[in-house]
């Protein structure tokens, strides 16, 4: 959420960093901003809008040369979109750009405000602008003041300043807020997020909470709470350039749901051995599994989501109980943890505030946590007693496709190691799941992406509809919540998911002529009562689209067009749908013309709560 990037050394500062910000940009993109040391000192251009608006307004101000720049990309809390409330924000003799919220700004506000300091902008950014700048008034002196003044703030920051009087110089510090150093052949260079590197380098530290970084043209250093300076340890990311790069795909989310048979494999075969589900390169051995007697899953969207098919999975296979809770939540009505309770929280990006608190909160009450995470490195990954990476590499779009479908898969593995573990399945069935998921589901998959015309000519009714109601029964009432929420968040059209026995219980009643109903059937078992409940929508004029088997008995009679799906394992068939309903999503935003990959009021790592 938000995105920076600086860079200091030999090159142009300003090509670098507009090029940075343009990968940043599904952070947020509301406004955009850079400030450049240039001979007349920090100028700083910023606007509402997207990089496009700020690279006209560099034109115009004359701004393309400098050695040293920060800039930030922004989706706005204090403060709607607007050129004032844009960053890099100035006070006095500092400049800089923020992610993260100062929840106590408005103490800090008065404190300044009483002291006659005024302020331009709603942003609380600008206040911690204001707070360092006194500090750095009473001290001259970047690190002082830097520390000075956080230790005032309460809530998650990261930040990169310059210095009126340390030309040359980009200082960063960060709390709850993730920040990157890199270097780079001719510099160094901040940003929010790796993937805003790759065009530079590959070379990489992560600063930690409460290290303060002073980068210079030739330098890195690093000051810990102890105020011993020393060099960052450099590392080399698996990550390339093309990771972050649509090659060929119109946007990254077609590239990252085409992404999805590899990512499962990268995510999967780690974790098998001699064909038997192992955790051990992960560090988590299978007398582990053998204490799990309840598993609390957490996570946000779609992450809650994967949860709710991997619950499912993990009560059937594992016998285990396993409940999916929204992490916002999870603090406020906390479930009731027995002896061999594991708390997991899934999360993407690895940084989502409200999935990050839950498991502090977890953590706190005493309870052992696992994290399933995508973005390797990142708070929740580090701060969780055991980490289980998905490997489905950089995710660009905001709506997740790749990232949901690995940790689903993931899922389906610690499932079978607990059942396996436990001795509730054979070695038998604990291979045979092992491949359905590593070796079916990639394949159907694949199947699935070769029917994108015939999805795409079904779109062509939904685009132009308001309202869209998903059902399904068991494992696919959860896959309609994941489906009706990337329809939701992309197209912007209504899509409500409720379990198919549920609909007349009240909402049948919304059901008109040619309403859309996307009923999923995945499960054989359940096949008749789902066909029932789509006879029931359709006597009341419902358009339905049935997903289901294609061993299904006579689905074209039961509806008005059908997706048939392959049936060679539970997981072959889950994972298909899934393909299904995302190119269906898709391919209805692209029919509207939305703006797929940043969807309006979104941002891609959300780290407020
Ligand atoms: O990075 P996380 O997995 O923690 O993100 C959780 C949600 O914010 C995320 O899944 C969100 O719902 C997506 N936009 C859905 O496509």
């Amino acid at each position: 959420m938000c995105g920076i990037i600086g860079y200091t050394g030999s090159a142009n500062a300003i090509p670098k960093i507009t090029k940075g910000l343009s990968v940043l940009e599904y952070r947020g993109y509301d406004s955009v901003g850079i400030a450049a040391r240039t001979e007349l000192g920090v100028k700083t251009v910023k606007c509402k809008g997207r990089i496009g608006a700020l690279e006209e307004r560099l034109t115009q101000q004359k701004l393309s040369e400098s050695q040293c720049a920060i800039g930030h990309t922004r989706w706005a809390t204090h403060g709607g979109p607007s050129d004032t409330n844009a960053h890099p924000h100035r006070a006095g003799r500092v400049v800089l750009v923020h992610n993260g919220i100062i929840e106590n700004y408005k103490e800090l506000k008065e404190m300044l405000s009483r002291a006659k300091v005024s302020f331009l902008s709603e942003t609380d950014t600008e206040v911690a602008a204001a707070v360092l700048n006194a500090a750095y008034d009473a001290c001259n002196d970047p690190l002082t003041a830097i520390r000075t003044a956080t230790a005032q703030m309460t809530g998650s920051y990261a930040f990169g300043i310059l210095f009126d009087d340390h030309p040359g110089e980009v200082w960063a510090i960060r709390s709850g807020s993730p920040l990157i150093l890199a270097k780079g052949e001719d510099g160094f260079y901040l940003a929010s997020d790796m993937t805003a590197l790759l065009p530079f380098t590959r070379e990489y530290h992560i600063l930690k909470e409460g290290e303060i970084a002073r980068l210079t043209a030739t330098e890195a250093a690093l000051c810990g709470a102890a105020d011993a300076w020393c060099s960052p340890t450099w590392s080399i990311t698996s990550m390339t350039p093309e990771s972050a790069q649509k090659s060929g795909f119109e946007h990254f989310m077609l590239k990252e749901i085409h992404e999805q048979p590899e990512a499962i494999v990268k995510s999967v075969s780690p974790r098998i051995k001699n064909g038997l589900p192992s955790f051990e390169a992960d560090g988590i051995s299978s007398d582990f599994w053998k204490q799990v007697k309840n598993i609390q899953i957490v996570a946000c969207g779609s992450a809650t989501h994967a949860g709710l098919v991997g619950g499912s999975v993990l009560e059937r296979v594992a016998k285990v109980p396993a409940a999916s809770y929204i992490a916002s939540e999870y603090r406020y009505h906390p479930p009731i943890a027995v002896d061999g309770t594991l708390v997991v929280v899934i999360s993407q990006s690895g940084e989502t505030a409200d999935t990050l608190a839950a498991l502090r909160y977890a953590k706190s009450a005493g309870l052992p946590t696992l994290a399933i995470v995508n973005a390797v490195e990142t708070t929740i990954a580090r701060e969780a007693d055991y980490r289980v990476y998905t490997y489905a590499g950089p995710e660009i779009a905001v709506a997740t496709t790749k990232g949901y479908c690995t940790q689903v898969s993931v899922l389906y593995m610690i499932a079978a190691a607990i059942a396996h573990a436990c001795g509730r399945i054979s070695d038998e069935e604990a291979r045979e799941l092992v491949r359905s998921v590593a070796e079916d589901a990639p394949t159907a998959i694949t199947e699935m992406l070769e029917k994108t015309e015939t999805l795409r000519e079904m779109s062509k009714r939904l685009a132009q509809k308001d309202h869209v109601f998903y059902i399904g029964r068991g494992l696919d009432y959860a896959m309609s919540q994941e489906a009706a929420l990337k329809l939701k968040e992309i197209s912007y059209i209504h899509a409500e998911a409720y379990a198919a026995g549920e609909l007349k219980h009240g909402t049948i009643s919304l059901i008109e002529q040619d309403t859309p109903v996307l009923a999923i059937s995945t499960e054989e078992a359940l096949y008749d009562k789902t066909e029932s409940n789509v006879r029931e929508v359709r006597s009341r004029g419902a358009y339905v689209i049935l997903i289901c088997r294609q061993d299904a008995r006579d689905p074209g009679h039961s509806a008005d067009e059908v997706i048939l799906l392959p049936t060679k394992s539970e997981a072959a068939t889950l994972f298909a749908s899934l393909t299904a309903v995302q190119l269906l999503a898709y391919e209805t935003a692209a029919l509207r013309g939305c703006d797929i990959d940043r969807p309006r009021n979104l941002a891609k790592s959300v780290t407020v709560e």
